[in-house]
Parts: C-alpha cells; structure tokens; sequence
C-alpha cells in the first residue's frame, strides 16, 4: 500500500538524518565516525554529499529517538532498523558507520554499516534487509549521483563497493556505481540502460573480482549493451586504485586498460591456455558462448570477426560454432 511505504521512506530519511547528525555532533560520532571517514581519506564535502553517518553504540539509541519522535516501530521494523527480541527493542545497525543507499530519485531505500575493526569474525558489512521499500537485486549504489554523469559520458563503469564508488567521485569520476552486496542481476544492469549502452566493469583486483566479471559480462550481453572489463593490479580495488592515483593518471588508466570483452578473456585466460591446445579449445568456446548472448547479428558477426583474429581461428569454425549455440536455445 501506498502510504505504508511512503512512511518505510519517512522513516528512512529519518535515520539517515539522525546517523548523520549523530556523527557530526556527538563525542562518539565524530571521534569514532567522522575520523573513520577522515582516516580513508573522505573529504568533508565528499562524507556530506553521499549523506554518510554513524550509528552509536548504546543498543537502541537510535530506536528511542526514534519512537520519541513519534516514528512507529512497525515501520522502524519493516525497513529493519530495529530488530525486536522479547518485547525490548534493538538497533540494527550500532556502532556501525553508515552509508546510505538511494534511488534514482535519490529517496533513501536503506543501509550498508560498516564495522570499524577488522574483526574477522563479525561481517564487514551488514545491509538493510529486504523488505517493501528496498530490493537489493533492484538497487545499485550511488545511481542518483551518478545518473547525470552516466548520461553525459555516456558510460557506467560499475564496482563491487560503497566505497569504491565514493572514492572514484571524490577523484572526479562520477559515472559511476556499485552492485553492493549482491551478485550483479539484470534488473541492476537494466537500471543503467535508461541511461547508456555503455558499462565498464571495474571489480576488485582478486580471484572474487574476476569471477565476477566474467559473470557479469554474460548478463550484460544479454540486456544488448556493450561491455568492456578494466582490472586493477592484485589486491587493489577502485578505492584504495583512485585513492593514490592523480585525476589524469587515473582517467589515462582507465581509458588504457579498459578491454573489450573478447580481449579481457583473451589476456585473462591465455596465460594458461596458450600452450594447450584444449584450454585453449575451452577459452574459444567460452568467448563465443559470451557472443551468442548478444542480441545483435551485426555485432555478433564483428565480435566473431575479432575473436577470429585473436585466437587465430577460422571464421568459419566460429560461426559454425555459434550456430550449433544459438540452435541449443531455440
Ligand atoms: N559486502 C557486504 N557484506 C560483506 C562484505 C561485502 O555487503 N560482509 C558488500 C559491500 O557492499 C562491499 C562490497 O560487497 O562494499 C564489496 O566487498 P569488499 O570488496 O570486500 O569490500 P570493500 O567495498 O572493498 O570495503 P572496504 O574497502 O571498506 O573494506
Ligand atoms: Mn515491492
Ligand atoms: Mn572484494
Ligand atoms: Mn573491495
Ligand atoms: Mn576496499
């Protein structure tokens, strides 16, 4: 129902103005918070534009401001702020830095917290739950500052995290998102084919990172958009990438090692593959495999052209085996 949602958002942009207000102007907030954000590196222009806060540690600060601001705790459960256990009622998100995730229309769906240790036994990070208001298959991280500079560029490039996000913007590229959370999935790809054809991967520089590039490669194929894949060096991500890297060397590398996704494959995969006749067999049916998703024909017939020319294959061999592909999914 329409006005039970619209209190899930009330209640949000509530929480999302006390974490921040909590950071700023408590002893707590800004000795633990605000020197977290300072500690990364965050800019104060940077922590106020993407709305960042800090939930303090008392188990349900939040909730009784909250409920004393006349908030109802079904809403304050629904949207998983507060989490209630035996009649008494608990914070979700405490002692936690907080990052805000908006729509396209830049509403406030919900939350990532950060925890401020590395303790590798506590999760990293925890999200708002599913519920009426946020669906995280449906929702990328940052689109509603982004939005415009996708347009304008013409290009998405998408990373795995929050912060990775705010650190391109804060080295001044703003076309830029984050899946957050969740394996990449069509509706998110689909979110960005309002604004470009265009994406370009930018996932961490580890095993994880790759594998999940070559997964989204496929899923974006299919929505019919072109996909180019950028990695970073072993163990670097975008963030911790933009946060040494001066503005121009950045964009330079950027624009340098963006790869289209037959010769990312290639590169990727060649190291072991190139001496062996059957990895290399299995890495050109993979590449045409990413080929058949393209809903295009005339793009279908350049990428074989290429993967042809880079894997010095017949043509032919390629389009029979597209053909045998595109047959299996009739
Ligand atoms: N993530 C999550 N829960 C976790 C770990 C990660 O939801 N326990 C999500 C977060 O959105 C995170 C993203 O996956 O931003 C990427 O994970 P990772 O690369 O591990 O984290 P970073 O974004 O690099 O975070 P940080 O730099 O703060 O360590
Ligand atoms: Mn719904
Ligand atoms: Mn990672
Ligand atoms: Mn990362
Ligand atoms: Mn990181």
């Amino acid at each position: 129902e329409a006005s039970e949602k619209e209190s899930m958002y009330l209640v949000s942009e509530f929480a999302q103005k006390y974490f921040q207000n909590t950071m700023y102007n408590t002893d707590e907030g800004q000795a633990i918070g605000l020197s977290y954000f300072k500690e990364r590196g965050f800019t104060s222009d940077t922590i106020k534009k993407f709305g960042l806060g800090y939930s303090p540690e008392t188990w349900d600060a939040f909730t009784k401001e909250a409920l004393g601001q006349g908030y109802n705790l079904e809403y304050l459960e629904k949207v998983g702020l507060t989490i209630s256990k035996d009649e008494k009622q608990f914070d979700r998100f405490k002692g936690r830095v907080m990052f805000p995730i908006q729509s396209m229309s830049g509403r406030v769906l919900g939350f990532g917290g950060r925890i401020l240790t590395n303790d590798k036994k506590a999760a990293k990070y925890l999200n708002s739950p599913e519920s009426d208001i946020y669906h995280k298959s449906k929702v990328l991280y940052g689109i509603y500052h982004a939005k415009q500079a996708i347009v304008k560029q013409d290009n998405c490039f998408l990373c795995e995290g929050y912060t990775d996000v705010i650190q391109m913007h804060q080295a001044g590229v703003e076309n830029v998102v984050s899946s957050s959370g969740t394996a990449l999935t069509s509706d998110q790809i689909r979110l960005i084919n309002r604004l470009t054809k265009n994406i370009t991967v930018l996932f961490d520089g580890d095993a994880a990172g790759l594998r999940a590039s070559i997964r989204g490669i496929d899923l974006i194929l299919e929505e019919g958009m072109n996909v180019k894949v950028c990695t970073f060096p072993e163990g670097e991500d975008p963030d911790s990438f933009a946060r040494k890297t001066p503005h121009e060397e950045l964009l330079r590398y950027l624009d340098e090692n963006a790869k289209d996704f037959i010769q990312f494959k290639a590169s990727l995969l060649m190291k072991d593959a190139k001496n062996d006749p059957i990895k290399k067999a299995d890495l050109i049916r993979d590449m045409v495999i990413s080929i058949s998703k393209i809903p295009d024909r005339i793009k279908r017939e350049i990428y074989i052209q290429e993967c042809s020319r880079i894997m010095e294959i017949s043509e032919e061999v390629l389009f029979n085996t597209l053909a045998q592909l595109m047959q299996k999914d009739i």
